[in-house]
């Protein structure tokens, strides 16, 4: 099964996510630009979103619209914020206009921004991140 690690990160906090769930996974942590489209059949795509006014990233609705079905099987979602707790919600609702299935198990952790959340993401939420990806390959192994 094809895995494939996409995300958007504008400060660095979401691609040393991003970069910890890879290397657990034994892939490339691709950033998302023109060429980061999924071209091959991908059992999981991880796709980690930060939050940047208490929303998406427009770069990140692109990328999700021009999904192709047939090609992605499964999408897992990972973030990092400084106040909002999960992602998973708006990125559901895009996947869904795509009809593409978003795994209920998500992962997220502070991301540091101006005076808060200093220091994150931390080595244990590096940790914590690697745990989520290889739960998840457990997961979809047994689907
Ligand atoms: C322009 C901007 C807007 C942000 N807006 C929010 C927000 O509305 N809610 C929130 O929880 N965090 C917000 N943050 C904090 C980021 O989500 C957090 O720092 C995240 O880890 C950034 O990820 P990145 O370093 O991968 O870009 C914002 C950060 C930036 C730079």
């Amino acid at each position: 099964m094809n895995i494939a690690v996409r995300y958007l990160s504008k400060t660095g906090n979401t691609e040393k996510v991003a970069r910890a769930i890879a290397e657990a996974l034994g892939v490339e942590a691709v950033p998302l630009t023109g060429s980061s489209a999924i071209e091959e059949e991908t059992g999981v795509l991880f796709l980690g979103v930060a939050v940047y006014a208490f929303g998406i990233d427009a770069a990140v609705t692109a990328f999700i619209q021009k999904l192709d079905k047939a090609k992605v099987k499964n999408v897992a979602v990972f973030s990092t914020s400084a106040i909002v707790k999960s992602m998973r919600a708006p990125v559901k609702k895009l996947l869904s206009e795509k009809g593409i299935p978003l795994l209920d198990k998500e992962f997220h952790c502070w991301g540091k921004f101006k005076f808060m959340r200093k220091g994150h993401p931390n080595a244990s939420d590096l940790e914590r991140a690697k745990g989520f990806a290889k739960d998840i390959m457990e997961m979809s192994r047994n689907v």
